[in-house]
């Protein structure tokens, strides 16, 4: 099978009508793919509509202050990425006009967009013609197009060769499509997959290892919520978004572990360090001003 016949059963597949397919305004493009990163398609579903509304453009993110942006953020998880697009919003006010930039250079020179959210912008937005490369897409090129696993470089530059003239929105939806719905990582749905009859993996007969394996794009998957280091950083940035600032004795039970006052002051120490939170003159875990 051809990399060709690929191709045309990926632009057949009828796409999810997800609400960030609706529109192709870059500002919204991005603040749904750094929400798409990190947290599941149902949640950013709920979320992205009302933060949008909130903040619909660069300029009315940047004016907001750091706190209103840390809060409206609260329960996506990944509180840094709310940072990052505070300050990324602040400098395409400052250097940009105002606008999200359209070339890969000035997009990945912005706090928090790395190589797979900047090509995601210019493909979704622009319709530049990259390959827009995560995890799933990665499965679905290794696994696909080329039949056995593909180092990141390698994955990359398939991905941008593969992407149809004219079709950079609708090639990089479906291949997402593809990696969330069938060519899933463990358990592929081959029997059901559009795009079986076009797989190289498949047309081979599933030969051992899976190309998904060792696949360079493949990350290594969210760790364990319950009783993380994560968990007690969003109990913090949630019960200081609601209640405000609190005394430094209470973070440990604030952050769930009422026994463990060191692990609490060293999570809160994190978050100051990192911009999302500050001590207060009185010595209390606050939001940034
Ligand atoms: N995951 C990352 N980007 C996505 C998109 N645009 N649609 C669905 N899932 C995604």
């Amino acid at each position: 099978m051809t990399a060709a016949a690929f191709s045309a059963s990926v632009l057949g597949l009828e796409l999810r009508d997800l609400p960030w397919r609706r529109t192709r305004d870059p500002w919204a493009v991005l603040v749904s793919e750094l929400m798409l990163q990190q947290t599941q398609v149902a949640r950013v579903a709920e979320r992205w509509p009302a933060w949008l509304a909130a903040y619909p453009d660069p300029t009315a993110c940047a004016q907001a202050p750091t706190a209103d942006i840390i809060r409206s953020w609260s329960g996506l998880g990944y509180n840094r990425r709310a940072l990052n697009l505070h300050r990324a919003a602040q400098l395409m006010v400052e250097v940009h006009g105002g606008r999200v930039p359209n070339t890969l250079d000035e997009l990945l020179a912005l706090p928090g967009i790395g190589p797979y959210t900047a090509r995601a912008v210019l493909a979704f937005a622009y319709e530049v013609p990259v390959g827009v490369l995560d995890t799933n897409a990665g499965r679905v090129l290794a696994r696909g197009v080329a039949g056995r696993p593909l180092g990141w470089r390698e994955a990359q530059t398939l991905a941008d060769g593969l992407v149809p003239a004219g079709q950079a929105w609708r090639w990089n939806q479906a291949v997402l499509d593809l990696g969330a719905r069938w060519c899933r990582a463990r358990g592929p749905e081959c029997e059901a997959c559009p795009a079986r009859s076009a797989c190289a993996w498949a047309g081979a007969g599933r030969p051992p290892p899976d190309p998904a394996q060792g696949t360079a794009a493949a990350s290594a998957g969210q760790s364990t919520f319950a009783g993380s280091d994560r968990q007690g950083r969003g109990r913090l940035l949630r019960h200081l978004g609601t209640h405000g600032p609190a005394p430094a004795g209470q973070l440990a039970a604030v952050a769930g572990w009422p026994e463990d006052g060191a692990r609490a002051l060293r999570v809160a120490a994190g978050l100051v360090g990192e911009g999302l939170a500050r001590w207060t003159p009185e010595g209390h875990l606050a939001l940034p001003q």
